[in-house]
């Protein structure tokens, strides 16, 4: 195989010269005889560079990604150019790199699947000029794919699960609970009417400066609340779970994040400490706000579940409820669900954390 040529961001505008100077890059007769379908997933809906190549039975061949976690944590949040600069300097790479992890050339290809929408304009128009461009130059089927759909129906790759169930995705950017009844069949239960679980755990841990503390540096900030929890007594503040009243499955975390926020100042001052200095309490401020999110996520679901099972929309006896998204990397929430799937007869399952976060794989 030819050393790509590393010409960063082409895929801005991308040329038919490049692109073939990509493809050209491969061994098209590799001689193998593939008897399945091969799809290639990209990915670069938020902060990940991703792709990778399944087949139609489900069997991951090969997968790539490139997370800007790092950059973004230096910056305080993601900077939308810069997300796109790196999804342009990233995406030949990652494409390519999941293509020889799979063996597969491109004209082995069935499909190009590519996520495109929800997410940031900017960084869902470098996945899509770059595979319009691959599916142009390979004539290839180009399957749209739509991110939460594509969340939602993951566990199917590792879990025997069977419609409908129901999903709940948390994450840095999302917040739904929904009955899935088909592979493009959603009925939307619930959603934030503000800001995702994740992104208030980012805020929190970034007004808690725990990029500071050295146990959790290189962590993201939900990573960062639940590793200094552990730590910490939830007793020691008084969150409210947010819309204890509403008679309905929507979430909300901007209210509680102002009230964070408030108790964050006046401890500061209780401190003597300036803003960007680590609080002495901040473990027990991680442990309640963790324990008060998990609170609220967990009511909303029950209610959910309820909701699906007097109307007969889910199994009463055997339903199952899908969790996913990063904030479902948390065990303290995972363990308050499962007091809720316990009480309600349902099964839990969450795909493994590599599968939760976002990644080729799930688009392919
Ligand atoms: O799914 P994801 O990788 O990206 C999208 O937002 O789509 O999720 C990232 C989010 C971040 O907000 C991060 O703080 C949160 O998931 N997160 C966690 C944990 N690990 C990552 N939140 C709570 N507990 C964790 N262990
Ligand atoms: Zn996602």
């Amino acid at each position: 195989m030819l050393i790509l040529n590393k010409t960063a961001g082409v895929f801005s505008k991308p040329s038919k010269r490049n692109m073939y100077e990509f493809l050209r890059s491969f061994n098209f007769h590799s001689g193998k005889l593939f008897l399945h379908k091969l799809v290639l997933g990209i990915e670069t809906s938020c902060d990940d560079t991703a792709a990778a190549v399944v087949d139609e039975t489900g069997n991951v061949l090969g997968e790539a990604i490139h997370s800007q976690t790092e950059v973004h944590l230096k910056t305080g949040g993601i900077i939308p150019p810069v997300a796109q600069q790196l999804h342009r300097e990233n995406i030949q790479r990652i494409v390519q790199d999941a293509l020889s992890a799979s063996k597969v050339s491109p004209s082995e290809l069935s499909a190009i699947a590519t996520t495109i929408k929800p997410g940031l304009a900017l960084s869902l128009g470098v996945g899509l000029s770059f595979s319009l461009q691959l599916v142009d130059q390979l004539k290839k089927p180009f399957i749209p794919i739509h991110h939460m759909e594509a969340h939602a129906l993951t566990i199917r790759l590792t879990n025997k699960v069977e419609f409908p169930f129901l999903v709940l995705l948390i994450s840095g950017g999302h917040c739904l609970l929904a009955l899935v009844r088909g592979v493009s069949d959603f009925l939307l239960l619930g959603k934030s009417l503000d800001i995702a679980p994740g992104d208030m755990l980012d805020k929190v841990a970034r007004r808690l400066s725990l990029i500071k503390h050295p146990e959790c540096s290189t962590m993201s900030g939900g990573k960062a609340i639940e590793h200094l929890a552990k730590q910490g007594n939830k007793l020691h503040f008084d969150f409210k779970p947010p819309m204890q009243r509403a008679r309905n499955c929507d979430f909300s975390f901007s209210g509680l994040h102002h009230v964070i926020d408030k108790m964050i100042m006046q401890k500061e001052k209780e401190e003597g400490i300036e803003k960007g200095q680590i609080l002495s309490s901040a473990a027990d401020i991680a442990a309640a706000v963790q324990h008060t999110i998990a609170c609220h996520i967990a009511k909303r679901t029950h209610r959910a579940i309820l909701f699906c099972k007097q109307r007969d929309l889910l199994c009463q006896s055997n339903a199952v409820l899908v969790v996913s998204g990063g904030v479902a990397s948390n065990l303290y929430i995972r363990k308050a669900l499962e007091i809720v799937t316990d009480a309600t007869q349902c099964t839990l399952l969450c795909p493994p954390p590599r599968l939760c976060t976002d990644n080729g794989i799930m688009i392919a």
